[in-house]
């Protein structure tokens, strides 16, 4: 079977993970701040907090940006379901802002109307769908005008640039931005997330929520009479002054990632090669296109294609059992999330989301991953041929 997604673990992978199993440090030790270390470097932002999972890195994103019970999060309606969720983690409301037909990326114009709408929101999330990253030059002062913190979901984006060349991540549009490792994603950590700002006091509310809502680095403590002794601060002493979590990712998983990311390049290479060869073989193809363009800045995360499955005489289902025939698996990114019966109970209207809905019944992910071999790739792109007419 060729999976439309796998991680590419070697040699190095398995040392380095070895190695950390020998150190002593399982966790909360020197992996997981030089894997911080690496992400904040390559996309060349102050601060970065790896965290347990890129939802965990939402949640806390959502709660750094004040959204809460009356403040709304705006992400769009094309996403894993985590980007909303951390809206409704903080007992906060989700809303959507539809998509770019384009570029399957939030729509500024949409954004505009939806911020117009609603005067409460606190935190826009675009996410750059595919490792596309979204038109941040239009969403950011749209986003700013309405007073809400911008928090970049870009589980899909490690490695992405905008337009200038600069890198997702680096906070010239956002506030705050969130990369994944899960295992499909452009570097595996197992599960593991990370958060980059280059805001200091977010960046220090970022490390305490991470841990229990317990006092880091310098921060001020709140009963000083239990701090000190003789002037001196008590050794063992420790505050929690508001409620945080437990998403602390570990070593053994960072150890994984920093390896990983040694590669990462050379991960995105092949990812680049392997989406330039299926664009040239889909320029002709009838009845299917790709989903997304301007290849030169996405991070390649998956490979989606448009398919007229009426023109094509044939059903997504069909097509997708078909594939499954020749070994071939594909997948849908993704159901809008307003159709999900969480989000239907809490009263959306898929049909507010025409752009949304009409991706959806057209998308198709493909494989695209850094061992997929041109013989394999031959055979998704002339199985596609033969199936889609
Ligand atoms: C767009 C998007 N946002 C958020 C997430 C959540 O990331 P994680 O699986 O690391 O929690 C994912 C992961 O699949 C994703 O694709």
């Amino acid at each position: 079977m060729i999976p439309y997604g796998r991680q590419h673990i070697d040699e190095q992978d398995i040392e380095a993970v070895v190695a950390v199993l020998k150190s002593g440090w399982l966790t909360q030790g020197p992996a997981v701040d030089r894997f911080e270390e690496c992400i904040r470097d390559y996309v060349g932002a102050k601060y970065a907090v790896a965290v347990s999972s890129g939802t965990a890195g939402l949640h806390l994103a959502a709660i750094a940006a004040g959204v809460g019970p009356g403040k709304a999060l705006v992400t769009s309606p094309i996403t894993f379901v985590a980007s909303s969720n951390a809206a409704l983690y903080v007992g906060g409301s989700p809303l959507f802002a539809d998509v770019d037909p384009a570029t399957v990326n939030m729509s500024p114009d949409c954004l505009r109307a939806t911020l117009a709408r609603h005067k409460n929101v606190r935190a826009v999330v675009p996410v750059h769908f595919g490792g596309l990253p979204c038109d941040m030059e239009a969403i950011g002062p749209i986003a700013r005008d309405a007073g809400a913190t911008i928090i970049e979901d870009a589980a899909h984006a490690l490695g992405a640039t905008y337009p200038d060349g600069s890198r997702v991540g680096n906070g010239k549009y956002a506030v705050m931005t969130m990369f994944s490792f899960h295992p499909v994603k452009a570097i595996a950590a197992g599960e593991g997330g990370m958060l980059t700002t280059n805001d200091e006091k977010i960046y220090r509310h970022l490390l305490r929520l991470r841990s229990h809502g317990i006092n880091k680095l310098d921060d001020p403590l709140e009963v000083v009479v239990e701090a000190e002794t003789d002037g001196m601060k008590n050794p063992w002493y420790h505050e929690m002054q508001e409620l945080g979590y437990h998403y602390r990712i570990t070593d053994i998983q960072c150890a994984l990632a920093i390896a990983q990311f040694k590669r990462l390049e050379q991960f995105l290479a092949r990812r680049r090669t392997l989406v330039a060869q299926y664009d040239r073989a889909f320029a002709d193809f009838e009845n299917l296109r790709p989903a997304q363009g301007q290849r030169e800045i996405s991070g390649h995360h998956i490979y989606v294609v448009r398919i007229d499955f009426a023109k094509a005489k044939t059903t997504r289902a069909k097509l997708m059992r078909d594939l499954r025939g020749r070994d071939i698996v594909s997948q849908v990114h993704y159901i809008p999330v307003p159709m999900q019966p969480v989000y239907r109970r809490l009263g959306m209207t898929p049909r507010d989301y025409p752009n949304a809905l009409k991706y959806y019944d057209e998308a198709l992910t493909i494989p695209l991953f850094y061992d997929l071999t041109d013989a394999q790739q031959e055979h998704v792109i002339g199985t596609l041929k033969e199936l889609v007419r």
